[in-house]
């Protein structure tokens, strides 16, 4: 069966899997093309369901999944896609679609589709690879042990693994110079670290949480000293929100506000983010990185909420019981009608018109919002 993620493709597709040669010359014709009109030719991204865009749907075991109603209420065809969204999420507006009117972000047609969705279908992977994939898993985190309890998500470890997998196919059509000079111009999209808090705190509260950010770092590290091995030069990354205001942490606190302690957490998981990759870029000749900080894009809308049109922000759009956070959006819960009014569409994710916006201020915002500078000019970095 065709997964729901994939796009369409000519019946014809699948008989030139074994007319290697012809598929090595369309791939080089696109690439020749592409590289011409782009300032970034591709976008990996890897993380959690933020930038999920399908993956857990080809693990038959995750409960991590989205690809049912009402998910994908508000996407093309309303289709449930895999995505914890009404629609799209940022990693698709940063990916980019303009067939939907929206505006060229990073000069990309599209956003990437799943490795998964790639992976032994030849004609298709070498089609996509050269402008971007999408590793994003939910439920996963930095830590390999993030997740475990879902049965099966893909830890980032595993992401930059099958990441190295795409590396080694484009070397085989391209060679290695060229493939060097293809990914240093791309962009690395990283959205994750809200799983490995949530995980840590609902076992630890807030013991030896210094000790556990001091790991996560540590951790951090490593997958991106991997990365830039494997020819990372431009990193975009999003850091955690105040994941204390997300619809199921109300729901647990008898007062319904944010649960301040996990809003610590993440403030804390952006001052070391930030701490890394300014000692990292300084280390690694080549390396750029500008770091969109989740945190007060989200607050400030919290604070300031009408310039955004927005009128809900504790109540998820889909879900059950307080704050319709107690339950995942599945097709007997709630759902309300003015989705692009809400903060969150469910228990932990936004609207797509807040990845929307998101996405937008990662783009062009201000210092406040996305430090050193903001992804259209990571993007121009030479
Ligand atoms: C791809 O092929 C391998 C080997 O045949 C198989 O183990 C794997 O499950 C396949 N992956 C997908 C996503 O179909
Ligand atoms: C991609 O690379 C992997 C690992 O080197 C290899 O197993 C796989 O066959 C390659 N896929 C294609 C389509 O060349
Ligand atoms: C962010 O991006 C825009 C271009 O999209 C640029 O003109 C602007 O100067 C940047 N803003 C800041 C505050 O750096």
């Amino acid at each position: 069966m065709e997964p729901a993620v994939s796009q369409p493709e000519p019946p014809m597709a699948k008989s030139w899997i074994s007319s290697s040669s012809l598929v090595l010359l369309l791939s080089l014709a696109m690439v020749t093309l592409h590289l011409a009109d782009a300032t970034v030719p591709a976008i990996f991204i890897l993380g959690d369901s933020t930038a999920d865009v399908g993956t857990n749907n080809y693990l038959p075991e995750s409960t991590a999944r989205a690809d049912f109603p009402f998910n994908g209420i508000d996407f093309p065809f309303s289709r449930p896609t895999g995505r914890f969204s009404n629609g799209f999420n940022s990693a698709d507006y940063l990916g980019m679609y303009n067939w939907q009117g929206y505006s060229k972000l990073m000069g990309q047609r599209r956003s990437p589709p799943p490795f998964l969705s790639l992976q032994n279908k030849t004609s298709r992977l070498m089609k996509h690879i050269v402008r971007g994939v999408n590793f994003a898993s939910g439920g996963s985190g930095l830590l390999d042990t993030t997740g475990l309890s879902l049965g099966r998500v893909i830890p980032l470890g595993e992401q930059i693994q099958q990441f190295a997998t795409v590396r080694n196919n484009l070397t085989a059509v391209m060679g290695p110079a060229a493939t060097e000079s293809l990914l240093s111009k791309s962009v690395f999209l990283i959205s994750i670290g809200s799983n490995d808090i949530f995980n840590y705190y609902s076992s630890n509260g807030n013991s030896n949480k210094e000790e556990f950010l001091i790991a996560l770092k540590s951790k951090y590290e490593d997958h991106l000293k991997n990365l830039f091995n494997l020819g990372a030069r431009k990193f975009g990354i999003i850091s955690v929100p105040p994941i204390g205001c997300c619809p199921s942490l109300r729901a647990l606190n008898p007062t319904g506000g944010c649960v301040e302690d996990l809003n610590d957490y993440a403030r804390a998981f952006f001052s070391t983010t930030e701490a890394l990759f300014s000692k990292l870029s300084s280390e690694f000749k080549g390396m750029t990185y500008s770091l969109g900080n989740a945190y007060e894009m989200t607050m400030n809308v919290i604070e300031n909420p009408l310039p955004f049109g927005l009128k809900e922000l504790k109540t998820a759009c889909c879900g059950a019981g307080k704050f319709n956070g107690e339950s995942p959006c599945v097709p007997t819960a709630n759902i309300c009608s003015n989705r692009d009014e809400y903060l969150f569409w469910d228990l932990y994710h936004p609207t797509q018109a807040v990845a929307e916006l998101a996405a937008l201020t990662l783009y062009g915002g201000a210092l406040r919002f996305v430090t050193p500078f903001n992804f259209s000019q990571l993007a121009e970095v030479n």
